[in-house]
């Protein structure tokens, strides 16, 4: 190893509303060096996502925060630099949890040894990984789409939202896609194969939307709440089903939602369209569904029947902004920071 120091990115000071770069603080480190049954990995990949911004606050959820002056929570995909841990030797491939760092200690809880054939490593971090099954997960056993019904999906070209999408497809759904602005619905579109994509932030675009859906909605799959919520509602068929994944119109609102309260029109319409809203948390299924996923998923992309657009940030310090246009979205597919040499 010719590298001895360690960059890291720690959680500076805990946001209100937005986080900005002064939230973060680059760090430098020697790097560790691994104890009988450890080993040092060195992070190729980092994976950006939006659950990060929860992990900034602190406030009980379903994972403890990051501590102020922490290292802050992310999926990698590293190199095996030394092993003192007997089922792996320097040179391995593996997918973990080293966070926001150039270099981590494991013990090999949590690691997935990938292949060092894969031709895209990264892919481990999306279509292959948490999102991938977040999508699977979510659509397949919560939202249960049946050919010839309309699938509408939030956040349509990004890690999960595309998956979602190109699942419903291959389950005969069809798919109307939301996206911000005209080149992802474009993308959603002519690459992803959904049937339409509507601009959320076209000044019309609850109408957009209705004329999008002319059966109704009988999926709704939920990345996003907000305007989008309000705009699929009244759309939503007897029986449609609604997983709730993410709500990332809300993650930084420091201020209850403004307007009149709909909770008793929500409910009522839930009633009698019978329509069934269940939240999930993809950790709570690992155990029980992801190598099911694993198989089916990595046929869909060996048979070219599922794709995902990354977007590359390149070097650790690049993580902070990468993070912050994600939560905008400035961000078009899924969000990786190059951290090493593969
Ligand atoms: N439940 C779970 O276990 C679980 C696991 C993974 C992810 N999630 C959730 O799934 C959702 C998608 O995650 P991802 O990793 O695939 O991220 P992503 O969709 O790749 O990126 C976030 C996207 O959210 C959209 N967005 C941001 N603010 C918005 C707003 N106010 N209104 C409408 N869209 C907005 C933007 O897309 P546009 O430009 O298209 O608007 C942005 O690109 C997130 O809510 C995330 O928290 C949940």
């Amino acid at each position: 190893m010719s590298n001895t120091i360690n960059r890291r990115i720690v959680l500076n000071a805990r946001p209100t509303g937005a986080p900005t770069p002064e939230d973060f603080r680059l760090e430098q480190e020697e790097v560790p060096q691994p104890a009988e049954g450890q080993m040092l990995l060195r992070t190729i990949y980092l994976s950006l996502d939006p659950y990060m911004r929860g992990r900034m606050n602190d406030g009980p959820s379903y994972a403890p925060p990051v501590g102020l002056g922490e290292v802050m929570v992310g999926g990698t995909v590293s190199r095996v630099e030394a092993s003192r841990h007997p089922a792996y030797k320097a040179g391995d491939l593996v997918a973990g949890f080293s966070g926001w760092q150039e270099y981590a200690l494991s013990d090999g809880e949590g690691l997935t040894r990938l292949d060092d054939g894969m031709d895209r490593p990264s892919l481990a971090l999306s279509v292959l990984g948490m999102p991938g099954f977040t999508a699977y997960h979510g659509l397949l056993n919560i939202g249960q789409p049946k050919a010839g019904e309309t699938v509408v999906v939030a956040s349509a070209t990004g890690a999960v939202g595309s998956v979602v999408g190109q699942i419903a497809k291959l389950k005969g759904a069809r798919v109307v896609g939301v996206a911000g602005g005209a080149d992802k619905c474009r993308f959603a579109m002519e690459t992803l194969g959904f049937d339409a994509c509507i601009d959320h932030r076209a000044p019309d675009f609850a109408e957009q939307l209705a004329a999008a859906t002319p059966q109704g909605v009988d999926v709704y799959f939920e990345n996003v709440g907000g305007a989008v919520f309000e705009a699929v509602l009244p759309l939503l068929n007897v029986g449609a089903r609604v997983p709730v994944c993410g709500l990332i119109a809300h993650y930084n609102d420091t201020q209850p939602y403004p307007g009149p309260n709909l909770v008793p029109q929500l409910m009522m319409r839930i009633l009698t369209r019978r329509i069934r809203v269940q939240g999930f948390i993809i950790m709570d299924h690992f155990a029980d569904g992801f190598d099911a996923f694993q198989r089916d998923m990595a046929g869909w992309v060996a048979q070219g029947k599922v794709t995902l657009r990354e977007q590359f940030a390149d070097g650790l310090e690049q993580a902070p902004q990468a993070f912050i246009d994600l939560l905008s979205g400035r961000n078009f597919g899924k969000v990786v920071v190059r951290v090493g040499e593969a």
